[in-house]
């Protein structure tokens, strides 16, 4: 019942909801306007606010008397590192960089992309930027120079802040080297490229631009944080929208600070002074959310994890990082369990330690399927909680709020709406469906506080995008149905974007790539079924008649062609020559019908499809190449 009212209040007295939730922090001014609406009818938050999120995050502990509390535990199996950094600790690293950045020139409202590994410094790096009210942008590292150069054009950093290199299972990660072949690419130039040397022996190659981190940071005076108002740009991050060019997602200051703390304590049930792991990388919304700002701002400790699931050294990582430093919530992505289940399927591993400190493990990034749901509830013994939420939202919209009364767990669904999100589901008209009817899943406005506020100097796109599709709600870009009770079952994107590895990326973008190769006369990507990263791209490529290159070569290119523009990440390996692509009378390619087939869901061959032989020729190749569910 809890549950119920306290959500209730959330949706029927939204300011007194929310104001009293940011009462839970130290503005240095109090806001007086709580919601204000002011563009497209889309609302801000705690509009005259004023506060600092590195100062909430570190200096306000050490005030407390908590600066000999471990503020990070540097948990690194790929370099065999461990460091416990303390909130005093931290203070000095963060308050030396901030003046190393002011130094260099940067000053609020300035912008600095961060692209480094699960290192120390990048924590560092975004709460330096923070301190004095610089605009950051993380890069996932896995994205290739290109990429980054997309996001240098955008957003126009001042400098970028980076590492020599990172290091992924077996392989060294030329982080420096990108750097400069991105700003090469770039027709926007940073004034300065900051480098952390890692001292792993790997060559820097140099540039004019290059300010050496440590150097920086030793000569730099200590600095305070500054005040922001609550409206502040606290970062830009970039995520995969339904074309080519990446959508650089704004977050507030004031209205993230108090949706951060409101979730460490209500949704993932953790105290202050506990310890927190989230194992995805800072380069993504969870790590911002839940390895830097969420469990920083909570004062827990959090758990920066350099290694992965599985082959660091093994799939027992997770579980000794857990015994080992007493985590009492995780997160990860159902994608690491399946790589995890697949390696030890018994759960061997797991009996050698105790994990009695663990209490939740949730779990989101992608669908989670029944089958991995169980076998974690069975393996860990302890409620496994799948939750729904977004880069746009930057924390969760569908969840099991275990702070607030743990509910019953429904295999298969992301759970109940958090406080504050008024979920609906829409038919093409934006009338509400009957449960279970599957539809649209859209929010009611006003969004409480935290979610995204604008689009990188785009608004026009912000507008399109999210508000205009349904006048009065934010739309998701997911399908999804509700049952009796009100919980939440997500089918899936929409649109062209898929989950790779819990990873989000967009179909059209590989496809613009796979298309502009020399000998590909039309091409499809789409997503489909992938037992070990959920889903995977493939593409189907129709070649020009006078090309004199045999398959492979062109298929090989295609490959190498995604890889060297998107990223490794991209996991593009799949690619195969078809005759034709199945097309409708206006001559819209049916990437649905592909995808459908692939996957062996239900599907209708359309009346446009004169000539069956152009489906048994598709269905030919997933066999022949066990694609999708053959697999
Ligand atoms: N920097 C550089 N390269 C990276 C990278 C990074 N941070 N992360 C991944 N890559 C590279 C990988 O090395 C790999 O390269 P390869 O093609 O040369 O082998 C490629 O990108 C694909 O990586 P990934 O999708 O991670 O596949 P994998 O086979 O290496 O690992 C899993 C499979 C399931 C173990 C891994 O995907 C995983 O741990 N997933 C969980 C992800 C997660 O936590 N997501 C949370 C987001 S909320
Ligand atoms: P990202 O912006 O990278 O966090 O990706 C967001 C997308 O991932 C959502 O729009 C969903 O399509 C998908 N997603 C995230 N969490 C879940 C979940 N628990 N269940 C189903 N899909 C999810």
């Amino acid at each position: 019942m809890f549950y119920h009212q306290f959500y209730r209040k959330s949706i029927d007295q939204p300011e007194q909801f929310w104001l009293e939730q940011a009462n839970n922090l130290e503005w240095f001014k109090v806001p007086k306007s709580i919601l204000s609406k002011d563009k497209y009818v889309y609302d801000q938050w705690f509009k005259d606010g004023e506060l600092n999120l590195s100062y909430l995050c570190v200096d306000k502990h050490i005030k407390e008397g908590f600066g000999d509390q471990n503020a990070i535990i540097y948990d690194s199996p790929v370099t065999n590192t461990k460091q416990h950094i303390t909130f005093n600790q931290l203070h000095h690293e963060v308050s030396k960089l901030a003046g190393g950045l002011q130094r260099l020139g940067l000053q609020k409202g300035d912008t600095c992309i961060i692209y480094m590994p699960m290192i120390p410094q990048v924590l560092y790096a975004m709460l330096a930027c923070a301190r004095i009210g610089v605009i950051h942008s993380v890069v996932f590292g896995g994205f290739a120079p290109h990429e980054l150069a997309i996001r240098i054009n955008d957003c126009k950093p001042k400098a970028i802040i980076t590492a020599s290199n990172g290091v992924e299972i077996q392989k060294i990660i030329p982080y420096k080297p990108f750097v400069d072949q991105a700003i090469a690419k770039a027709e926007v130039k940073p004034e300065h490229v900051i480098v952390f040397d890692r001292q792993l022996g790997v060559e820097i190659p140099k540039k004019n631009y290059d300010v050496d981190y440590q150097t920086l940071v030793d000569e730099a005076p200590s600095i305070e944080a500054i005040s922001v108002n609550s409206t502040h740009p606290s970062y830009i991050l970039y995520t995969s929208g339904t074309t080519g060019t990446p959508k650089g997602i704004i977050r507030d200051t004031g209205g993230y600070a108090t949706a951060l703390k409101f979730s460490m304590k209500y949704i993932y049930g953790v105290n202050e002074g506990e310890t927190f792991w989230a194992a995805s990388d800072v380069g993504w919304v969870v790590g911002h959310s839940f390895i830097a700002y969420g469990p920083l701002l909570n004062r827990n400790t959090t758990v920066l994890f350099e290694g992965k699931p599985i082959k660091t050294p093994d799939a027992s990582t997770f579980w000794r990082v857990i015994n080992e430093h007493n985590v009492k919530a995780m997160f990860t992505a159902p994608t690491a369990i399946r790589a995890i289940k697949k390696e030890d399927p018994k759960g061997q591993m797991l009996k050698r330690f105790d994990l009695s400190c663990l209490k939740y493990l949730f779990l989101a990034g992608e669908r989670c399927d029944v089958a991995t749901l169980s076998w974690t509830e069975e393996k860990l013994q302890i409620p496994v909680i799948d939750h729904w939420w977004q880069t746009e939202s930057g924390w969760p919209m569908i969840a099991n709020m275990v702070g607030v009364a743990l509910q019953d767990i429904k295999p298969g669904s992301a759970g109940l709406p958090v406080s504050g999100y008024d979920v609906r589901i829409l038919n093409e008209e934006g009338e509400e469906v009957e449960s279970s009817v599957e539809g649209y899943v859209a929010i009611k406005l006003p969004l409480p506080p935290g979610t995204l506020s604008n689009l990188w100097k785009n608004p026009e796109r912000f507008k399109s995008g999210y508000l205009d599709r349904f006048p009065g709600y934010y739309f998701s870009g997911d399908g999804g149905y509700k049952d009796e009770d009100g919980y939440i079952f997500i089918t899936g994107r929409v649109d062209d974007i898929i989950n790779v590895a819990g990873h989000r990326l967009s179909t059209a973008e590989m496809e613009e790539i796979v298309s502009s190769h020399k000998s590909v006369a039309e091409c499809a990507v789409f997503g489909v079924h992938c037992q070990l990263k959920g889903q995977k791209p493939l593409g189907l490529v129709v070649l020009k008649t006078e090309t004199s290159l045999n398959h492979h070569t062109i298929q090989n290119e295609i490959i190498q062609d995604v890889r060297r523009e998107i990223g490794a990440v991209a996991s593009f390996r799949e690619v195969f020559v078809v005759n034709r692509l199945p097309k409708t009378r206006s001559g819209k390619i049916l990437r649905k019908l592909l995808r459908n087939i692939a996957d062996q869901q239900q599907y209708n061959i359309p009346s446009t499809i004169d000539d069956d032989s152009i489906i048994e020729e598709i269905k030919l190749i997933y066999k022949t190449n066990k694609v999708g569910i053959h697999k």
